[in-house]
């Protein structure tokens, strides 16, 4: 069927060159737009293309070790689905995928062998069985990346400047990851990889969204900017640092559950565009150190073992402050109420309900994103609930920035 569909192209463009050259040098378009592989047959039906124009599928009646050889160019998708009788998949030509690469459901894979691949636009490896090595020395385009569930030990060949997303989850056996890459336009997510798994980002400056979990070394060097939010949860690091960062822009910065931290330090920081959510980090002391944090336009809330709680540089907070610890911070909740609404006594630079409470044995088990429960509310009280604040965004702690702009918009028509 394959041949079919390729011969009478294969014929029109290329078949001056590819009679004599051995470097296939044909284009080949493909009707309909993808070329169905049933077969290695149907595979070998593709060595005189130098480039596929379209898609190549491969169906699930393809068995044991497969191989594309001669394409050097797909300008489509090479999918390869929900097949469990694939051992290996291997090229020794192709260089570039256009679309999407995706190995998915392919529980018997053991090996894929690309080593000429350089530039995909979106790679997709997921549940694809023993495969352990990835068989590639510089995968050096690549825009979207998702590996999941995966037995890689080690994707060091992902190798790019810059990306729009990654996904990272559950590769038991990937310790450690070390990219050079500078910027991710989307979201960047690592879960439940190899036990001990580190992480370490030292080219990166900017990132749109950033969640990890379970890791047990993190770093970000470079990082100054988070254009949306930041999460880390249940992490087995015993310190976190953002050495650079200046502002999360539009999101949250959150960290729960993360039972060895002992630090939490954010030196640069001084605006976080929601919310700050620091829960159940039950090694955690203190609030971690703000030293130069002045806005939150969310809302904070803080809930651990604390005996300190510090942000002497803070002066705005658009949402509530909502404290609760284990232990005695009295004397902290005394300078922080200063900060509460006027209808609290304070000189309202909180814009939010202010609540704070000490010695609450519970302080730990409350790790939603959400505000205000007013539940044994000491320090403030806790019953101004008409507040700036919204459940919105990761932590649920962001103000909804796009009604308060509306609201003054309208307000400002008005005065003119
Ligand atoms: C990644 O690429 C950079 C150049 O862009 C190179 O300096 C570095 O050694 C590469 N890293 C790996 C692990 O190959
Ligand atoms: C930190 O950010 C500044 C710019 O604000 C930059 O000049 C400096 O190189 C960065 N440090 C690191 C370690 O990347
Ligand atoms: C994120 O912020 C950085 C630094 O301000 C900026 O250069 C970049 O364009 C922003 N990215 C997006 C997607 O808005
Ligand atoms: C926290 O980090 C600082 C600076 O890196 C270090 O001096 C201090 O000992 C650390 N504290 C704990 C409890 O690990
Ligand atoms: C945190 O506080 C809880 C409740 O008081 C306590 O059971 C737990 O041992 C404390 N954890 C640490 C690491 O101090
Ligand atoms: C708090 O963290 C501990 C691990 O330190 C975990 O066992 C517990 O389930 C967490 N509690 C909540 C409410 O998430």
């Amino acid at each position: 069927m394959l041949v079919k569909y390729l011969a009478p192209a294969v014929v029109a463009i290329g078949a001056a060159s590819a009679q004599t050259a051995a470097v296939p040098t044909a284009t080949c378009t493909v009707s309909g737009g993808t070329t169905t592989v049933n077969s290695q047959a149907d595979a070998t039906g593709l060595a005189n293309c130098r480039t596929v124009k379209g898609s190549v599928v491969v169906t699930k009646d393809v068995a044991g070790d497969f191989e594309l050889s001669g394409p050097e160019i797909i300008t489509g998708d090479l999918r390869i689905e929900n097949n469990p009788n694939i051992n290996s998949v291997g090229s020794d030509t192709l260089q570039m995928i256009g679309g999407e690469f995706s190995l998915t459901q392919l529980t018997q894979l053991n090996s894929i062998n690309m080593l000429k691949l350089t530039s995909v636009s979106k790679l997709t490896w997921q549940s694809i069985g023993n495969a352990a090595d990835m068989g590639m020395t510089q995968l050096n385009k690549v825009d979207e990346i998702t590996i999941s569930d995966s037995h890689l030990r080690n994707i060091d060949a992902i190798n790019v400047t810059s990306i729009k997303s990654m996904n990272l989850d559950n590769n038991q056996f990937i310790t450690k990851y070390e990219p050079a890459i500078k910027s991710i336009s989307g979201d960047l997510t690592i879960q439940a990889n190899g036990l001990d798994m580190e992480v370490s980002f030292p080219n990166l400056i900017w990132a749109m969204n950033m969640a990890v979990a379970d890791v047990s070394k993190i770093s970000f060097p470079s990082l100054q900017v988070v254009n949306g939010s930041a999460r880390f949860d249940n992490n087995k690091f015993d310190s976190f640092s953002f050495p650079n960062l200046t502002q999360t822009k539009t999101g949250d910065i959150s960290f729960v559950g993360n039972e060895n931290m002992k630090n939490l330090t954010f030196p640069k920081l001084t605006q976080i565009g929601g919310g700050l959510l620091i829960a159940n980090n039950t090694a955690l002391t203190d609030n971690g150190d703000f030293p130069v944090l002045d806005t939150v336009v969310g809302a904070i809330k803080l809930r651990g073992n604390f005996t300190e709680v510090k942000f002497p540089k803070l002066q705005s907070v658009r949402g509530a402050f909502d404290l609760s610890s284990t232990n005695d911070v009295t004397n902290d909740c005394k300078t922080l109420a200063k900060m509460a609404p006027t209808t609290q006594g304070g000189n309202g630079e909180i814009e939010g309900t202010f609540d704070c409470q000490s010695n609450n044995k519970e302080a730990n088990q409350d790790t939603s994103g959400k505000t205000g429960s007013g539940e044994g509310v000491t320090g403030g009280s806790g019953s101004d609930k008409t507040s700036g604040t919204k459940n919105s965004g990761a932590a649920g702690l962001s103000v909804n920035a796009g009604l308060f702009l509306a609201a003054a918009g309208v307000l400002a028509q008005l005065l003119l």
